[in-house]
């Protein structure tokens, strides 16, 4: 059993998706273990998001990921890492599986409804940086 952390984008709150989103976690064998919506400042998602610092649209990124709210989630499950990214598609929703979240939902390449780990270390890392243990409830 493994952990990952899960961000539902600010372009998906915005339009009332948390539920359908969160469904297809649940569809897919994952379980939502904690949960919290979040309004972040532009530091902060720009903190969250500091591997990307020197990409060009890393500016961009921060706006929008502090443009509404967002739900921060930590989800369970077998392979919980890979089993969350195969179910978000890929970063492109034009290249995404149909039936991926971004494929249905995403709007496009930076407004893309979802956020999920990339490795154990990164999964540590994000749950630690949002949650505390007293707030993941298996
Ligand atoms: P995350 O789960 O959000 O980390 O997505 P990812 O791992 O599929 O993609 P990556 O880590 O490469 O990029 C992080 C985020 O930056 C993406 O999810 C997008 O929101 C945004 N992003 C990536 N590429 C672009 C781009 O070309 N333009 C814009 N505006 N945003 C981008
Ligand atoms: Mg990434």
């Amino acid at each position: 059993i493994q952990r990952t952390f899960s961000i539902i984008k600010p372009d998906a709150t915005r339009r009332n998706l948390t539920g359908k989103i969160n469904a297809k976690f649940e569809e897919a064998g994952l379980r939502v273990v904690a949960q919290k919506r979040i309004h972040l400042s532009k530091a902060q998602a720009g903190e969250f998001y500091k591997v990307h610092a020197e990409r060009p649209f890393y500016d961009e990124l921060c706006e929008f990921m502090a443009s509404a709210p967002i739900v921060a989630q930590v989800l369970e499950g077998e392979d919980a890492i890979a089993k969350n990214r195969e179910v978000m598609g890929a970063t492109n929703p034009a290249d995404a599986d149909a039936g991926t979240i971004r494929a249905e939902f995403a709007e496009s390449v930076g407004e893309n409804s979802v956020h999920g780990s990339d490795a154990p270390e990164t999964a540590a890392e994000e749950i630690a940086y949002f949650f505390s243990g007293l707030e993941l409830v298996g």
